[in-house]
C-alpha cells in the first residue's frame, strides 16, 4: 500500500510521479499510526524539517542509489545536492545524484520511503541512535510516499509502479564496451577498433569523449582532428562496433555558433538580474539550457536526433550536476593575483582557484534563475534528469537506447541509464562499486554502470583484471579511464595479463543469453538484474548482512574479489550451488573458495538452468546459434527461463517476445513455451546436467 502525506505547500514539481491512481492520501497524524511519533516544523533560513521516532529501532536501510559509504545506510546523514566530486573517497557526500528513497528492514516490519523533492534536502538515518529519521528541505513543501508491504520486492514495485518503467536497453548494448577520455582523432578510434578485431578480444561500442569536437562545442565536430567523421562511422559500422558521443550541457558563448545563437536570451537559465547565466566549463564561457522547460529540451532533442542520423549510435550525458568550474561572481572575490581569470579559461580557472570543491558545494543555487521564474536551488537536482529526457526525446520513438546520464534523480529509469562518475582505479573501488550498483538497484534503475579498471589513478594489471571480473556481471561493461592516466584497453598490459582480460570478455558474450533472459524478463516484471542477497533470500537474516557478494538474476550468486594479493575469498551461499568455476556443488552456508587471478567466484544455485552460448566477436541481433542449457539438479529437478526478442526495437511492449520455461525433472527436459510472440530460427542446444552423482549431456532441437 502507498501512503501519501504533503507537508507544507510544494512549489515546484520533480516529475518522478507518472503514476498515482493506486495511492492513498492521508494526513500528518497517519503517521502516528505507523511510527512512534513525529514533528513537523519551519526552521530559520528558508527550512522545513520532519522528524520521525521509529518503533522498531534496530533495523538495517537501504538505498540513496549510487551514495558512497557503506551499503547499510544506517547512522549517516545524507545530503541531496547533486554534485561533481572527481576523487569521492569513502566519506564523500554529495555526489552526482539524487535518489531520495530508501527501504527500513526490520524482522517484523518493512517499509520504503520516497520523499520526492528536487532541491536541496537532507536525510538523516538516524545519526544519533536514538531511533530517529528526519528529512530537511530548504522551500515550500514537499510530497513523501510511504510504502508498506511485507517484503522488499513489492516495495520496490510499488516505487516502480509511482515513478514509471525501466526502459530497455538495445541487446548490444550488453557487448563490452570501451572508452577513453579521449581517443583524440579518428584514426586513433578506428586504430582501438582494428586491435580489438585483430587481438579476436569482443568488443560492442567505442565511445567518444569531449574531443570529438570542435573546440568542445555541442553538436559540433573537429574538423581538425575528425575530418571524416563519416567515413570514420561508417568504418567502424562495418565492423561491427556501435559509436556513443557525450554530450554537455554547457553551450560554448561564441558569435555566429548556431547552437548558441539559436539558445541565448531564450533557452538559457538566468542569473539573478534577467540575463542569461555564465560559467566555465570545458569549452570556456558557456551558458546552459533550461532543460526543465518543455520547448528547451524539444529544441535539444532536434540536436540529438541529427547526430544520431548521422551515425552516431549512443549518449552519455555529462556534468549536468551542473559541473561548473567558476561563474563571473566567484571570479570577483579572488585575490589581486588570480584577478587576470576569464570565465575563457575554462577548466584552467578550476585550477588557479585551487578550491574547486567548495564552489561546487555551494551549486549556485541562489546564483541561478530558471526561466519559470524559480530559483535553481528548488531544481538542481533534476537538472540531468531532464537533460536525458530531452537527449531520448531525440531518438526515434521504436529505437531502443544505450544511454546513460552522470547526474539523475527518481525516475531517470524511464528515460535511460546511469554510471557512477569519476571512481579510482583503487582497490576501495571494486567494494564501493559493487555496493552502489545494488544501491541503484533498490531505488529502481537497473541500466547501470561504473567505469571498469578505474577513471582517475593508475590502474595495476591484478587491480584492472579483479575491476573487469566485476564489470563482466554488470548490466553496462564499459572500460574507461581520464586522461594523463595509464591506457587501460586490454593490450596496454603484459600479454599474460591480456590473455586473462581476453577470457574474462569473452565469458561476458557466453553468458549474454542468460544475462538478456533476466534483464528482459526483470525489466518485464520490475525485478533488477543485479541485487542483493536478501531481494530473493529474504527470509535468510544472514543475507541482509551480505555486503560484498550479490546475485545476477535469480540464478547465479557472484563473490568478487577486492583486495590485492588474495586468492581466496570467503563466501555464504544461502542455498546449495554449483560452483560454476569447479563445476563441484557446495551446501549451503559459509565457504572459503578458491580466487586465482583468472577466476571470479561465482555460483549457480542449486535447481535453476542458465543458459549460455558460445562468444561471438559482436553482438549481432539475436543469440548464438550454438547454445548450451546448463541444469543445476543435485536431485535432479530444475527450472530455467530463455527470453528472446528482436533487441533493438520496443516490440516487446506489445509482446513481440517468446519467452520459455524449461523444467527438467528426472532425466526429462520439458520446454514449455510462456509466450511466443516472436520467430525465431531452430537451433541445437546441448544439454548439460550436473546432478549429485553424474555429469550428462545430451542435444535437442529447439
Ligand atoms: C567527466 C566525466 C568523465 C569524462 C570527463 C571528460 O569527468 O565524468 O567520464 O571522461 O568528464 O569529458
Amino acid at each position: 500500500m502507498i501512503y501519501k502525506i504533503t507537508y507544507g505547500v510544494p512549489d515546484v514539481s520533480s516529475e518522478a510521479i507518472v503514476n498515482e491512481k493506486k495511492v492513498k492520501v492521508v494526513f500528518l497524524e497517519f503517521l502516528n499510526k505507523i511510527f512512534d511519533g513525529y514533528s513537523f516544523e519551519k526552521l530559520d533560513g528558508g527550512f522545513l524539517e520532519l522528524k520521525i521516532s521509529l518503533k522498531e529501532k534496530t533495523g538495517y536501510y537501504f538505498g540513496f542509489g549510487d551514495k558512497v559509504g557503506p551499503f547499510n545506510r544506517k547512522g549517516r546523514k545524507y545530503v541531496f545536492w547533486n554534485t561533481d566530486d572527481f576523487t569521492h573517497h569513502p566519506g564523500a557526500d554529495p555526489l552526482y545524484k539524487s535518489f531520495p528513497f530508501f527501504i527500513y528492514i526490520t524482522k517484523n516490519f518493512k517499509f520504503g520511503v520516497f520523499t520526492d523533492y528536487p532541491g536541496f534536502m537532507e536525510i538523516d538515518l538516524d545519526s544519533e541512535g536514538i531511533g530517529e529519521i528526519s528529512f530537511r528541505i530548504k522551500g515550500e513543501g514537499f510530497n513523501q510516499y510511504i510504502i508498506l508491504e511485507d517484503n522488499v520486492k513489492r516495495i520496490l514495485k510499488n516505487y516502480l509502479y509511482l515513478t514509471g518503467k525501466n526502459v530497455a536497453f538495445p541487446f548490444w548494448s550488453f557487448g563490452y564496451q570501451q572508452s577513453r577520455w579521449s581517443y583524440f582523432t579518428q584514426d586513433e578510434v578506428l586504430k582501438v577498433a582494428e586491435e580489438f578485431r585483430e587481438r579476436g578480444i569482443p568488443c560492442d561500442v567505442i565511445w567518444l569523449d569531449i574531443d570529438y569536437m570542435d573546440k568542445y562545442k555541442v553538436f559540433t565536430w573537429s574538423q581538425e582532428n575528425f575530418p571524416n567523421h563519416r567515413e570514420m562511422l561508417k568504418k567502424l559500422h562495418d565492423m561491427g562496433f556501435k559509436v556513443s558521443a557525450i554530450l554537455d550541457p554547457g553551450v560554448k558563448v561564441e558569435k555566429g555558433y548556431d547552437v548558441f545563437e539559436e539558445a541565448k536570451e531564450k533557452y538559457f537559465l538566468r542569473d539573478k538580474t534577467g540575463k542569461d547565466f555564465e560559467g566555465a566549463v570545458w569549452p570556456g564561457r558557456v551558458r546552459f539550457p533550461d532543460f526543465s522547460e518543455r520547448k528547451v529540451r524539444s529544441w535539444w532533442g532536434k540536436k540529438v536526433k541529427k547526430l544520431f542520423d548521422g551515425g552516431i549510435d549512443g549518449f552519455w550525458n555529462d556534468m549536468n550536476e551542473i559541473a561548473i568550474f567558476a561563474s563571473e561572481k566567484d571570479l570577483e572575490n579572488v585575490s589581486e593575483k588570480l584577478k587576470c581569470l576569464k570565465l575563457e579559461d575554462g577548466i584552467k580557472v578550476a585550477g588557479a582557484l585551487g578550491e574547486i570543491g567548495e564552489i561546487k558545494k555551494k551549486g549556485r543555487g541562489d546564483e541561478i534563475i530558471h526561466l519559470s521564474g524559480k530559483e535553481h536551488y528548488k531544481l538542481k537536482n533534476i537538472y540531468g534528469f531532464n537533460m536525458i529526457r530531452a537527449t531520448f526525446g531525440g531518438f526515434p520513438k521504436n529505437k531502443r537506447k544505450l544511454l546513460i546520464t552522470r547526474s539523475a534523480y527518481s525516475g531517470v529509469q524511464r528515460y535511460g541509464g546511469v554510471w557512477t562518475g569519476d571512481n579510482h582505479s583503487w582497490w576501495e573501488h571494486i567494494l564501493l562499486e559493487m555496493q552502489r550498483i545494488n544501491s541503484l538497484s533498490l531505488v529502481g534503475v537497473f541500466n547501470t554502470g561504473f567505469d571498469v579498471g578505474g577513471f582517475g589513478g593508475n590502474v595495476s594489471p591484478e587491480l584492472m583484471i579483479r575491476f573487469m571480473q566485476l564489470g563482466l556481471f554488470m548490466p553496462l561493461f564499459r572500460n574507461h579511464s581520464a586522461i594523463g592516466t595509464r591506457r587501460q584497453e586490454p593490450w596496454s598490459f603484459a600479454k599474460e595479463y591480456e590473455d586473462v582480460m581476453k577470457k574474462i570478455i569473452k565469458y561476458r558474450y557466453e553468458l549474454i543469453p542468460y544475462l538478456y533472459t533476466k534483464y528482459m524478463m526483470g525489466i518485464l516484471n520490475d525485478t533488477p538484474l543485479v541485487v542483493p542477497m536478501f531481494y530473493h533470500f529474504e527470509k535468510d537474516e544472514l543475507s541482509y548482512q551480505i555486503f560484498d557478494e550479490f546475485l545476477v538474476g535469480r540464478d547465479l550468486l557472484v563473490a568478487p574479489v577486492y583486495n590485492p594479493g588474495v586468492n581466496k575469498r570467503m563466501v555464504y551461499l544461502p542455498k546449495r550451488a554449483l560452483d560454476f568455476n569447479e563445476k563441484n556443488f557446495l551446501k549451503k552456508g559459509w565457504h572459503l573458495v578458491d580466487a586465482p587471478l583468472d577466476k571470479v567466484p561465482h555460483f549457480v544455485l542449486d535447481g535453476s538452468i542458465i543458459f549460455t552460448q558460445k562468444p561471438v566477436e559482436y553482438l549481432k541481433n539475436s543469440y548464438n546459434e550454438e547454445l548450451t542449457a546448463h541444469i543445476v539438479a543435485f536431485n535432479d529437478r530444475a527450472i530455467g527461463y530463455l527470453y528472446e526478442d528482436d533487441g533493438e526495437s520496443y516490440n516487446y511492449k506489445k509482446g513481440m517476445y517468446n519467452i520459455y520455461k524449461i523444467v527438467y525433472d528426472k532425466g526429462k527436459v520439458n520446454i514449455l513455451p510462456r509466450k511466443n510472440g516472436y520467430v525465431h530460427k531452430k537451433r541445437n542446444i546441448r544439454f548439460k546436467v550436473y546432478t549429485k552423482t553424474s555429469l550428462k549431456e545430451f542435444d535437442m532441437e529447439f
